[in-house]
């Protein structure tokens, strides 16, 4: 199981990496503009003061050539940073001769299973089909995870995005997802339960005395 952060916002970033559970991050361009003009001095400063294991990179196309822009990104951490190309054709295209240069690519914005058959013809590492934009925009709905998997053949991951809460988060587990990728906020919600919160308080009344205990 692996958990990403979808976000380029550098403190969403740390508190993150304080979460100790995050592997690493997952950017596109609306996110990117968010916070930045210039994407890839961004990524390299969140690449040199972070550490991230996984930086998944979004041409934003801020510098003209799409393809350059990708390489300069992957050049940044070849051993870390994976490029994010739409599930398209022109963008199946694109990710192929990105692959054909030894780069990692992951198509995304996936919305149909055809897009892990393409993605294992091209020899794509992953396919990031996007959850909630598929339920809220297509009614296509979280079926969408598990027929990805359904259809993959090789070891081609799936890294479920726009997820949106903590259920939509354990159903893309609970659907084949071999990752997810979700806002902090979304990540800090995944273990509030209710009921372990109140586990956790009455643990720790126990032994809230009056007086320590003294020892030796
Ligand atoms: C994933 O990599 C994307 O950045 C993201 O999850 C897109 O989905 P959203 O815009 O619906 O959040």
């Amino acid at each position: 199981m692996t958990i990403y952060l979808d976000s380029a916002d550098r403190d969403d970033v740390h508190a993150a990496v304080r979460l100790a559970f995050v592997h690493g991050i997952t950017t596109n361009p609306t996110l990117m503009r968010a916070v930045t003009k210039d994407p890839l001095e961004h990524a390299k400063q969140l690449l040199s003061d972070t550490e991230l294991r996984e930086f998944y990179y979004q041409p934003c196309g801020a510098y003209g050539g799409l393809v350059e822009e990708a390489e300069m990104a992957w050049s940044l951490a070849p051993d870390r940073v994976i490029l994010k190309i739409p599930a398209t054709t022109a963008g199946l295209t694109m990710a192929r001769s990105l692959i054909d240069r030894g780069i990692p690519v992951a198509l995304t914005a996936a919305q149909t299973p055809n897009a892990m058959i393409a993605a294992e013809a091209a020899g794509c590492v992953a396919v990031i089909p996007y959850v909630d934009r598929a339920l809220r925009d297509h009614g296509t709905d979280s079926h969408l995870v598990s027929a990805l998997a359904r259809v993959r053949k090789g070891g081609t991951r799936i890294v479920a995005a726009s997820v949106k809460n903590a259920g939509q988060f354990t159903q893309a587990y609970l659907d084949g997802a071999d990752a997810v990728t979700a806002p902090l906020a979304v990540l800090e919600q995944v273990l509030e339960h209710p009921a372990a919160l109140e586990a956790e308080r009455a643990f720790a009344e126990e032994y809230r005395v009056e007086q320590p205990i003294e020892r030796g």
